[in-house]
């Protein structure tokens, strides 16, 4: 029988990569992006009868609908809340249309995507897969907003998944929390001054190291990873040495900047 898998905001990117590793998993893939154009050159590009749909996240009900649609191809035994935008600066001068947006597509998104998800799957059960990101566990110079949207993720996600245990639905739920990624999400804000932070690591992950996580991630007993799995070890001795980490986020940012002006 045919199993479907749905990735919100995988017209490019960590979704699509996701969305490939899906489709060799064996299931048929519902690619949807805000863009129509990305999401049906990708269905394409995944092939195996992949299906491409214009989605907003922002709007509630699109993620019922595209449930619908993705039922009707198999059961929906994977849905991945990728769909995400990033606004960088300082946390105190954001415009409202930026604290808007990047809510209603990062939490909001999240939250109506992950609810639709355990409505189809209902007691026939699934797996569902939220991108959080690092940033979730860890201060980011210029991305307060941003990590606070993330840190939401995380949080909805572990509660979530009380939640289904404690109604007794065979629904597991899980969020990935990458390290930088070298998408256009990241490359357009090289000359960014507000997000140094993002250029400050070594190497930025490639997009199919990310998926190859989140696919490890769906079949462990984990409920969040972060990738790659050391910086997680980093990030969270902040609670045991808070002076060492907060000089080595000083740092990084000096070398961020670095890099931008020489960018
Ligand atoms: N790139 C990184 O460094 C990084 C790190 C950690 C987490 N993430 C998260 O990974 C996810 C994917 O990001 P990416 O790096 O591939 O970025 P990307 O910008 O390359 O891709 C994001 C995709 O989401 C789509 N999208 C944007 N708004 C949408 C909306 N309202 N409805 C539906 N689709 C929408 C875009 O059209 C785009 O195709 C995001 O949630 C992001 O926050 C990224």
């Amino acid at each position: 029988m045919t199993t479907t898998a749905v990735v919100t905001g995988a017209g490019r990117g960590i979704g699509l990569a996701i969305a490939h590793r899906l489709r060799a998993a064996g299931h048929l893939v519902v690619v949807t992006d805000v863009d129509r154009e990305a999401a049906e050159r990708a269905a394409a590009e995944v092939g195996g009868g992949a299906v491409g749909l214009e989605q907003d996240v922002r709007d509630l009900a699109s993620a019922d609908a595209v449930a619908a649609v993705a039922a009707e191809h198999g059961r929906v035994a994977v849905w991945v809340n990728n769909a995400g935008v990033l606004f960088a600066g300082d946390a105190w001068a954001h415009p409202d249309d930026e604290l808007t947006t990047i809510l209603d597509v990062n939490v909001r998104g999240v939250i109506s995507g992950s609810a639709a998800a355990v409505r189809t799957m209902g007691s026939d059960g699934g797996r569902i897969l939220n991108i959080a990101s690092i940033s979730a566990l860890t201060p980011v110079p210029g991305l307060a907003l941003y990590a606070a949207t993330k840190a939401a993720v995380l949080s909805y996600t572990t509660s979530l998944e009380g939640d289904l245990r404690h109604a007794g639905l065979p629904i597991t739920v899980k969020a990935l929390c990458p390290d930088v990624v070298g998408t256009h999400m990241v490359t357009s804000r090289e000359n960014d001054p507000h997000a140094a932070m993002l250029f400050s690591g070594p190497k930025p992950l490639d997009t199919d190291t990310v998926a190859a996580a989140a696919m490890s991630l769906l079949d462990s007993r984990q409920t969040f990873r972060v990738v790659p799995r050391w910086r997680g070890v980093v990030a969270r001795s902040a609670d045991v040495a808070p002076s060492v980490t907060g000089g080595a986020l000083a740092l990084m940012r000096r070398l961020g900047e670095r890099r931008q002006s020489r960018g």
